[in-house]
């Protein structure tokens, strides 16, 4: 399985300290955001990575990142979104990258405090379709929201206004080669995105959609209470760290 780390957007809910650098460079406690989404992938024993970035500063990812071998990387790749046409329009432009085989997407701004080895070993198992990590919580209408029956996803609703429950989904997808003929039929949404909640629901609509609750707490960076959080957890725990 292949890695895919999204960190394009243009982060403008981090105004006016996304004005002239990419949210993922911001430091979360002690290093840059987006070391986090990176070792979450290595310690799911995933060393073929393509970052997905935009905006100004993409060059400095490079400059940062680049090839890898700081996390033990077998290869680092890089492409770049124009615009902030959402999560699933980044993620079409993994499709080359990923030639064929499943991937595993992280979002730039997610943050876990252990891994996701024994779900990325058992979606290998699962051979097809789609797995997808829910964590409860208390703030359910910030994220997309599955209602799961008898261990299954029956559906899920991005950002309701009044959650059905509080199993948020997090910012970690595993997909098979699919993903890439359903991003072709999407339509952006309300907010102007092709959302990754649409990808997943056509999952759920076609069966073949499987979710694990994760283990440890788990954060988003994106905004100002949420970014200021996730130091903290990190300092006072965190353990998904490329020193760790
Ligand atoms: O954090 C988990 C949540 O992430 C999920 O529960 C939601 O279902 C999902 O839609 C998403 O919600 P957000 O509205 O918080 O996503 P945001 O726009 O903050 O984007 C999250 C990351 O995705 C961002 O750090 C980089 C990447 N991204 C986003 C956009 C809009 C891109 O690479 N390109 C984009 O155009």
């Amino acid at each position: 399985m292949k890695g895919v780390v999204l960190a394009g957007g243009l982060g403008s809910r981090l105004y006016p300290l996304t004005k002239i650098t990419n949210k993922h460079l911001l430091p979360v406690f002690d290093q840059p955001m987006i070391y986090y989404p990176i070792q979450c992938l290595v310690n799911a024993g995933i060393t073929d990575i393509l970052i997905v970035t935009g905006g100004n500063s993409a060059g400095h990812f490079l400059q940062l990142l680049r090839n890898g071998s700081d996390f033990g990387l077998a290869r680092l790749s890089y492409a770049y979104q124009e615009g902030e046409g959402g999560i699933a329009d980044a993620l079409k432009l993994a499709e080359e990258f990923a030639d064929g085989e499943p991937i595993c997407v992280v979002l730039g701004d997610n943050i876990i405090e252990r891994n996701i080895k024994k779900a990325a070993d058992d979606f290998r198992a699962q051979g097809k379709g789609a797995k997808i990590m829910l964590k409860e919580v208390h703030d359910p209408h910030r994220f997309g929201v599955a209602t799961v029956t008898d261990g299954k996803v029956v559906k899920i609703v991005e950002k309701p206004k009044e959650p059905e429950t509080n199993l948020a989904v997090i910012g970690i997808y595993m997909y098979d080669n699919e993903v890439f003929d359903i991003c072709r039929t999407l339509k952006p949404s309300d907010r102007g995105e092709l959302e990754i909640t649409d990808v997943n629901n056509e999952y759920v609509r076609r069966g073949t959609l499987t979710c694990e609750v994760l283990d440890g707490w788990w954060t988003d960076a994106g905004t100002f209470e949420s970014l200021y959080r996730s130091s903290t957890l990190v300092r006072d725990g965190g353990a998904n760290r490329m020193d760790a």
